[in-house]
């Protein structure tokens, strides 16, 4: 989206902020989860990494009465296997999504734009996702850096995308993802 759209987008629409998710929101996280998604976020395979474990950074985007109308959550991934270059400080991005009423007014954008903000403010090296590479290429994910990558069950290649935030962290890794532990800080 070009910066003349962003504004116009703005000048409609109340304003939204993007905040660490509170333990409070849990509830309506997943009720908004629920009515974009439903249950098949529970089968996919960037399940197996998400599982029983805690997101290393869960992003709220809330309206001005605090109401939470978009989310985004990142967590540590790690390559299973015995590779000579392990996965270090990287994280898994998803679910991605936004109240269907309060969609195309830039608040996926912002939600993308400050997650990995804040990954890259925290050291982290790379950020993987499973998504539509027509939304994500504008973030600067692409498939060509998950080449060598691959979910711990079914997955469409063309849309395991990466995105590099140190320069050249991926270009020695391959191996199937599993949950990590590491974190940079
Ligand atoms: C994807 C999603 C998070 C985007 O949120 P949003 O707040 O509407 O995003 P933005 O306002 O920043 O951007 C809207 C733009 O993204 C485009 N877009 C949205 N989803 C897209 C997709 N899957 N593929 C390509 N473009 C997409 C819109 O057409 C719009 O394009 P425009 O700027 O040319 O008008 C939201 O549509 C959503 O929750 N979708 C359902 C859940 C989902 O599919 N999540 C994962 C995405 S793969």
């Amino acid at each position: 989206m070009n910066t003349k759209k962003i504004a116009a987008r703005a000048a409609l629409a109340p304003a939204f902020a993007i905040v660490n998710e509170r333990l409070n929101q849990t509830g309506a996280r997943e009720a908004l989860l629920d009515r974009v998604m439903g249950d098949i976020r529970f089968r996919r395979a960037s399940n197996r990494i998400r599982e029983g474990r805690q997101a290393a950074i869960a992003l709220a985007a809330q309206n001005s009465s605090g109401k939470l109308i978009g989310t985004v959550q990142l967590w540590h991934v790690a390559t299973e296997g015995p590779q000579r270059t392990p996965l270090q400080g990287a994280l898994l991005l998803g679910p991605l999504a936004v109240d269907p009423e309060q969609q195309g007014r830039g608040i996926g954008a912002a939600l993308m734009q400050t997650a990995i903000g804040e990954a890259r403010g925290r050291g982290f090296s790379a950020i993987i996702l499973v998504g539509d590479p027509e939304y994500y290429d504008r973030f600067g994910f692409s498939a060509s850096l998950a080449a060598k990558l691959a979910m711990p069950g079914p997955f469409e290649r063309r849309r395991l995308l990466a995105r590099e935030l140190v320069p050249g962290a991926l270009s020695d890794i391959s191996g199937v993802l599993r949950a990590g532990f590491e974190s940079p800080h």
